[in-house]
């Protein structure tokens, strides 16, 4: 147990390293909670223009989360692998380093979806991305990739995701809230844009 205990801390201290905030800071394109939405994700990320900032973002967001989840499967098994994958997407959400005041969390769920069943995180990714090319807003591509995950999770045969998925899934709603309103409104900005 305090390997388990060890694990899930050093999980949510991942989750809790901000990069889109440090990758924009060391390239000098500014406070990125001043910028677009305010959010510490890829998405606001590229409303500095800078698109290898964003990917950066997204990848390492996306990393920190598979790596959660691979170093808890290593050092303890599957069970604290989930545990360790909530622990992490909770430290990105709630970062102590922020004041508590996180990110959205989706490249985190998606990377840690691709660490606990590449084929659920794989599902997951083209839905993003079915919905990004036709729609353009990342926010509304978040949303159903978030909410069919646990679909895809059926589908798959991995049962035993179902729970993490439906609290990663109520998280990603809730998060998004500002997002929804906007979505409704028809003021949401599109994919790129400033907002
Ligand atoms: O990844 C978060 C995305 O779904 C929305 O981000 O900055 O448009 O609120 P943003």
């Amino acid at each position: 147990t305090v390997t388990l205990l060890a694990t899930v801390v050093l999980a949510y201290l991942l989750g809790s390293v901000p990069f889109g905030v440090l990758i924009t800071r060391m390239m000098g394109l500014g406070d990125l909670r001043a910028i677009g939405s305010g959010n510490i994700g890829a998405t606001n990320v590229l409303r500095t223009g800078n698109k290898g900032a964003a990917a950066a973002t997204l990848i390492l967001d996306g990393g920190k989360g598979a790596a959660a989840v691979l170093l808890a499967r290593a050092l303890v098994g599957p069970d604290a692998a989930q545990l360790a994958g909530l622990a992490a997407f909770l430290g990105h959400l709630y970062p102590v380093w922020l004041a508590f005041k996180g990110g959205k969390g989706v490249a985190t769920f998606l990377g840690i979806m691709l660490a606990l069943a590449w084929p659920v995180g794989a599902l997951c990714c083209a839905t993003w991305l079915v919905v990004a090319i036709t729609s353009r807003y990342s926010s509304l591509s978040a949303l159903v990739a978030a909410a069919t995950s646990v679909l895809w999770m059926q589908l798959t045969g991995n049962h035993r995701m179902v729970l993490l998925g439906m609290i990663l899934t109520a998280l990603v709603y809730l998060r998004h809230w500002a997002n929804i309103q906007r979505l409704r409104a028809g003021t949401e900005p599109k994919i790129g844009k400033k907002g």
